[in-house]
Formats: C-alpha cells, sequence, structure tokens
C-alpha cells in the first residue's frame, strides 16, 4: 500500500458490531483526517432515523439512497470512511468503494458482533425473532463477499486501540 495511502480515502466495511464507527473516527484522529459514518449522513440526507427509512421506504430506497450519499463523500478530501454494513454488498456500491478508496474488511467473529449489537440495537434487519440467527446467516453469506477489500484486519475483543494500530501498520 505504502505511498497511496496519503493521497486515498480509507473506507472501513464489514458487519455491524465490527467497531467501524469507532475505529474509523479513531483512525481518522490518528491520520488527521476527516471522519465520515455513511448511515449518518443518510440519516442527515434524509431527515430520517435508518430504522425510519427502512420502515417507510424499504430496503431497496435506503440502498439508493446509501449509494447516492457514498458518491458524495467518495468525492471529498482523502478522509476515514466507515460505511453501513451492507454498503459492500451492492455491486455498484462495491465498485465505486473499491475505485475511490482503499478497502479494510473489520472482521469480527459472531459472538464478538452479537456481544457488541445486543447491547444497542437500533438495526431494522435485526427486527427479527432470532436476531442472532440473522446475524450468523449474514455473516456467513457476506464474509465472502467482504473478503474482496484490499485488506482485512480483525476486530478483537477489548478496546479498540489495538485493532487502530493495527490498520496503521497495515497502511503503513
Ligand atoms: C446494514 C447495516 C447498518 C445500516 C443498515 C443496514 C446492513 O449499518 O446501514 O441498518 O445491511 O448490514 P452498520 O453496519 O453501521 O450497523
Amino acid at each position: 500500500i505504502g505511498q497511496a495511502i496519503s493521497k486515498r480515502t480509507v473506507a472501513l466495511v464489514g458487519l455491524m458490531g465490527a467497531g467501524k464507527s469507532t475505529v474509523g473516527r479513531r483512525l481518522a484522529d490518528a491520520l488527521g483526517r476527516q471522519f465520515y459514518d455513511s448511515d449518518n449522513e443518510i440519516e442527515k440526507a434524509a431527515s430520517l432515523s435508518i430504522s425510519d427509512i427502512f420502515a417507510l421506504h424499504g430496503e431497496e430506497e435506503f440502498r439508493r439512497g446509501e449509494h447516492r450519499v457514498l458518491e458524495r463523500l467518495l468525492n471529498e478530501a482523502p478522509h476515514v470512511l466507515a460505511t453501513g454494513g451492507g454498503a459492500y454488498l451492492n455491486p455498484e456500491t462495491r465498485d465505486l468503494l473499491r475505485e475511490k478508496a482503499i478497502t479494510i474488511w473489520l472482521n469480527a467473529d459472531l459472538e464478538t458482533l452479537w456481544r457488541r449489537v445486543s447491547r444497542r440495537s437500533h438495526r431494522p434487519l435485526l427486527k427479527a425473532d432470532n436476531p442472532k440467527g440473522v446475524l450468523s446467516r449474514l455473516l456467513d453469506e457476506r464474509t465472502p463477499i467482504y473478503e474482496k477489500a484490499d485488506l482485512v484486519v480483525t476486530s478483537e475483543e477489548g478496546p479498540h486501540r489495538a485493532t487502530v494500530n493495527a490498520i496503521l501498520k497495515a497502511l503503513d
């Protein structure tokens, strides 16, 4: 990767609960860059919460909005970007991310993801009878796609500092 990092946005991809927002914010601080969270930007643009967008307009419309917001963000100066867990799944959005950013899959095992999302679940995809089962299925289905990211970093249990350091080292 080397010099390329100085010119490129770093986009974190991966499942809900992987720590993309927390790790992304700290990574941005460490790199002295702006941080964006695509879910927050979508909420601002729509003046609605993610849950309300799903409930009122459906997932497909959410994905279109997500693509538009990412198109806008990826034209900004190099920054750190936390993407929503589904962004990288959409082929068009994935191509855009791969073209404009260094993509990093923030990977974590099911138990770690579950512990984090079950504390605070505002995620529409997990409003199900068996949310842990849904998360497990998403992990299985999405792993082969997330694996296409430029880099894979495992988000371990415990403080995010170690994960941030692992990314900084991998980008060096
Ligand atoms: C989604 C993940 C969420 C949010 C939406 C859909 C997904 O983002 O974009 O609920 O498909 O995995 P986080 O990964 O930030 O929770």
